[in-house]
């Protein structure tokens, strides 16, 4: 039976949680009030929707659906205006390592991220070449912690689920790879992934021999 490899996008492959924050941080302050590093915790691998309802809650806002539909497109344009100038420097470390060390096995390889960015943050980056699937926002209707977008992308690689390897940063990332009954690995820090099978601070952590004890 073939392993087939997982990755989300966003705290993973790059670290653009940090872009997020700053959209979503301007957007509150011209709200009228702050949003913090801690408060960016629950954004990760949450829908861009999900998020600004969130937000939302956080500074007290009422919006009507025109503010609302305002404020998605505010905050994407933001969001795509600090992600412009993004390159392979922005790769986080041992990534391409990883992907090359699989690549040369013939392993299948997914984009499982809820972001509908994630094509083009792949292409700016080079990377994309390195994926025989994507998976994003934009194919995906029920967002982490729900399996829906790691399963199709098990399905899109032909694995089942239970011989696919998970890599995740959020912990709605490590639950939807867990409900799919998949390896879980969480890639930052240990006491917020504490749900991972597997946690490592980054790639720099994983050993090759590691990576090819998940293949046999
Ligand atoms: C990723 C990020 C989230 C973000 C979501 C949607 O999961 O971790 O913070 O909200 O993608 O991203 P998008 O680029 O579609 O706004
Ligand atoms: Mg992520």
């Amino acid at each position: 039976q073939k392993t087939g490899f997982i990755f989300d996008l966003d705290g993973v492959i790059v670290d653009t949680a940090k872009y997020h924050y700053l959209a979503w941080k301007k957007l509150a302050n011209e709200l009228g009030f702050e949003f913090t590093h801690e408060q960016n915790e629950l954004f990760k691998g949450v829908s861009r929707k999900r998020c600004l309802e969130i937000l939302l809650d956080i500074g007290q806002v009422e919006a009507t659906q025109e503010q609302f539909d305002r404020w998605m497109i505010e905050k994407n344009e933001d969001y795509l205006a600090y992600i412009e100038k993004m390159d392979a420097s922005e790769i986080l470390p041992d990534v391409p390592k990883v992907l090359q060390f699989l690549k040369e096995r013939n392993v299948p390889i997914a984009l499982g991220s809820a972001s509908k960015n994630a094509r083009p943050i792949l292409e700016k980056v080079q990377l994309l070449s390195y994926f025989d699937v994507l998976v994003d926002g934009n194919s995906v209707t029920k967002a982490k912690p729900d399996p829906e977008v790691f399963l199709i992308g098990a399905d899109k690689l032909g694995v089942a689920p239970e011989h696919c390897v998970v890599f995740e940063d959020a912990v709605a990332g490590i639950a939807a790879a867990n409900h799919a009954n998949m390896l879980s690995i969480g890639i930052g820090n240990a006491d917020v992934l504490s749900e991972a099978k597997f946690i490592f601070k980054d790639f720099t952590e994983i050993s090759l021999e590691f990576l090819e004890g998940l293949l046999s």
